[in-house]
């Protein structure tokens, strides 16, 4: 794993915003807000321009309007409250820390969380999140569009396990599942079921099953929940990092992967060094004795 850009005051401060968030959270009962929240600050992101990701910018009005973006103004506002209280944190950090923190409060898996985002008001333009009424083409279209595979598609809709639709944010109604603030992989295995009674499918879900691409992997993280969390932390981690390699990993070509071929390269050159030190050393007290002895 590469070394931290931050410095310990402000490591210090995401462990106790952790604290916070999951008190907060859970007493709120705020979780899939919270990770609507991280996901629509990060989803913007367009790889080929490196434009959006996850910098924060969702907090400033001309973005909180768009129309994807109904009803999370309040999840905006509680992370005031945690700016103020932590002001060296950025929001970007703050943002996608809370949906980190929902997923694993809620009984999802842990993700890794690599802090060091830096925060823009730069506003994406609008449309680059995903429209629920489309098929297929349009997830694939949208999620690429960020760097993401079929697979992260899948994995990440898995998130749908928490929440619901609220007809005054999207014009949808209901949950996905019967348990939505249990994060499990039940949202697979109604996807399979094709719809159950009070349960909401958007068409966006029903293409991960109608999509022969995408429906093996709806059928493996139905059969196997271990699956399902260890690729969601994945995915999760991809997408909490869209458009912030340069900030988290300390330079603007560098990947997690570089930084770690570097981090190695550092290491042995280390070791050169120390052993070049040992080798002049033990010559100059083997001198010195013989100097001695004369
Ligand atoms: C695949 C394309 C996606 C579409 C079309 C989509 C669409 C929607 C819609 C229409 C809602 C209902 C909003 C409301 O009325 O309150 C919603 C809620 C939600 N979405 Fe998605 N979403 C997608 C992907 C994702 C992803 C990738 C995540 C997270 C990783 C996510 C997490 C959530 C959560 C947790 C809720 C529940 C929010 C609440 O209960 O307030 N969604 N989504």
């Amino acid at each position: 794993m590469p070394a931290p850009v931050v410095d310990s005051a402000y490591r210090k401060n995401i462990e106790k915003l952790r604290r916070d968030l999951r008190a907060f959270i859970a007493e709120k009962n705020c979780a899939p807000l919270m990770v609507r929240l991280a996901w629509h600050d990060a989803g913007t992101y367009d790889v080929s321009t490196r434009t959006g990701g996850a910098n924060g910018s969702i907090r400033s009005e001309r973005e909180y309007t768009h129309g994807a973006n109904n009803g999370l103004k309040k999840s905006i506002d509680w992370c005031e409250e945690f700016k103020a209280k932590y002001p060296n944190l950025t929001y970007a950090d703050i943002y996608q820390l809370a949906g980190v923190v929902a997923v694993e409060i809620t009984g999802g898996p842990t993700i890794d969380f690599i802090p060091g985002r830096k925060d823009s008001v730069a506003c994406p333009p609008e449309g680059r999140l995903p429209d629920a009424t489309r098929g297929p083409q349009h997830l694939r279209d949208i999620f690429h569009r960020m760097g993401l595979s079929d697979q992260d598609i899948v994995a990440l809709s898995g998130a749908h396990t928490l929440g619901r639709a609220h007809p005054e944010r999207s014009g949808f109604d209901g949950p996905w599942t019967s348990e939505p603030l249990k994060f499990d992989n039940s949202y697979f295995k109604e996807l399979l079921k094709g719809g159950s009674e009070g349960l909401l499918l958007l068409p966006t879900d029903r293409a991960l099953v109608e999509d022969p691409k995408f429906r093996p992997y709806v059928e493996a993280y139905a059969k196997d929940e271990d699956l399902f969390f260890h690729d969601y932390a994945v995915s999760h981690k991809k997408l909490s990092e869209l458009g912030c390699t340069a900030e988290l990993y300390g330079s603007s070509s560098k990947g997690a992967s570089d930084v770690s071929s570097s981090t190695v390269l550092a290491q042995a050159g280390v070791g050169v060094v120390v052993t070049a030190i040992v080798v002049v050393a033990s010559y100059m007290y083997e001198l010195k004795r013989k100097v001695a002895s004369k």
